[in-house]
């Protein structure tokens, strides 16, 4: 087995009490659990041969945003709730690649029946993929994807249309504008899907419908409300004629309010403001009017990622996308729709 990894077996999860699933409850999720330590060793009993349990390991990207919170906490809750037939073996790569890599590696050393995870960017996975295929582990993508070249080696992918989600933001944006107007925007992670297809359908979506509406600045926030609000404060030192800015996730749109705020402008009123997730500070920004629209990405992904490894565990085939029905919503739409948000 390999030495020195942040592999956390079932007992993290099980003292996780305070975590709810997505479907449970309409209180706040509890904050993630800190990453486990980088030297903890996976713990034998998850492996294979003394475990008839469905045992599967998830590499998490890290704790970039109230979304990636609320997914680890759903999958994390699931898994404790169905200890008896569930070994969740979970490792947090701490937002670095090499550290996905490492873990996947890890769970092929231990065995695991399945292995899930959400690629932090599009490239780079083949190598590892391919050991995956070789040790017989089906691997299920988890809210990213990979490119094109992998395209044979996981057996499917449980997550959004990034592009759908980009084109629903510019038809708000368009909307609101009246069809003209200089947008700016925040994009997420430099190579991540979420970042590349979002753009590719906001960007496609205004050029085709808005051709008045221009993308004076885009540059990455990385998915974080601080780099959001660092971008957005530099995109308002050089502009004074910004009137949207389209954040790639709700973390960076909530960052951009902070930002206008400070420069003595309206969020909601003076520049239109809209994200991605529909996370509950979302709704809560749109219900103080500071924020005028976002689009779901459905984070609570662990019935559907348990259930898929347990199929691919029996040998069953599955779709190779496992697309989510994601919702859009706008200021007016907020009040209402606020207590039913997990997430
Ligand atoms: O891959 C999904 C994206 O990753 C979410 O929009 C973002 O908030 C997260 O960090």
């Amino acid at each position: 087995m390999r030495k020195g990894f942040l592999a956390a077996s079932l007992a993290a999860t099980m003292g996780l009490s305070l975590l709810v699933g997505c479907g449970t409850s309409s209180e706040p999720a509890a904050a993630a659990p800190a990453a486990p330590e980088a030297t903890a060793e996976a713990a034998p009993a998850a492996s294979k041969p003394a475990n008839s349990k469905l045992v599967v390991g998830f590499a998490q990207i890290g704790q970039e945003s109230g979304w990636r919170d609320g997914e680890t906490n759903d999958i994390q809750w699931y898994a404790a709730q169905h200890t008896d037939e569930i070994d969740l073996v979970f490792a947090d790569a701490q937002q670095k690649q090499e550290n996905q890599i490492k873990a996947i590696r890890n769970f092929i050393d231990m065995g695991v029946d399945v292995i899930a995870f959400p690629p932090v960017v599009e490239t780079g996975w083949e190598a590892v993929l391919t050991e995956c295929k070789e040790a017989g582990i089906p691997v299920i993508l988890v809210d990213r994807g990979v490119d094109e070249s992998c395209a044979d080696l996981y057996a499917t992918q449980i997550s959004s249309d990034f592009i759908w989600e980009g084109a629903q933001a510019a038809d708000i944006v368009g909307d609101l504008l009246g069809g003209k107007g200089n947008v700016v925007e925040l994009e997420g992670t430099v190579g991540a899907s979420a970042a590349n297809e979002r753009k590719e359908g906001f960007d496609k979506e205004l050029a085709d419908k808005y051709p008045d509406i221009k993308i004076i600045e885009s540059q990455t926030g990385d998915f974080t409300r601080a780099l959001g609000k660092e971008v957005m404060e530099s995109f308002l030192k050089s502009h004074d004629d910004i009137n949207a800015v389209f954040a790639h996730n709700d973390d960076m749109a909530l960052g951009a309010i902070e930002a206008i705020k400070e420069a003595g402008k309206k969020p909601g009123e003076d520049i239109i403001v809209v994200g991605c997730d529909g996370v509950k500070g979302a709704f809560e920004a749109m219900v103080a009017g500071e924020m005028n629209g976002t689009v779901e990405c459905n984070p609570c992904l662990a019935k559907q990622i348990f259930e898929t490894a347990a199929k691919l565990k029996a040998g069953e085939t599955v779709d190779k996308w496992i697309v989510s029905n994601d919702g859009v919503f706008r200021q007016e739409d907020a009040e209402a729709e606020l207590p039913n948000r997990t997430y």
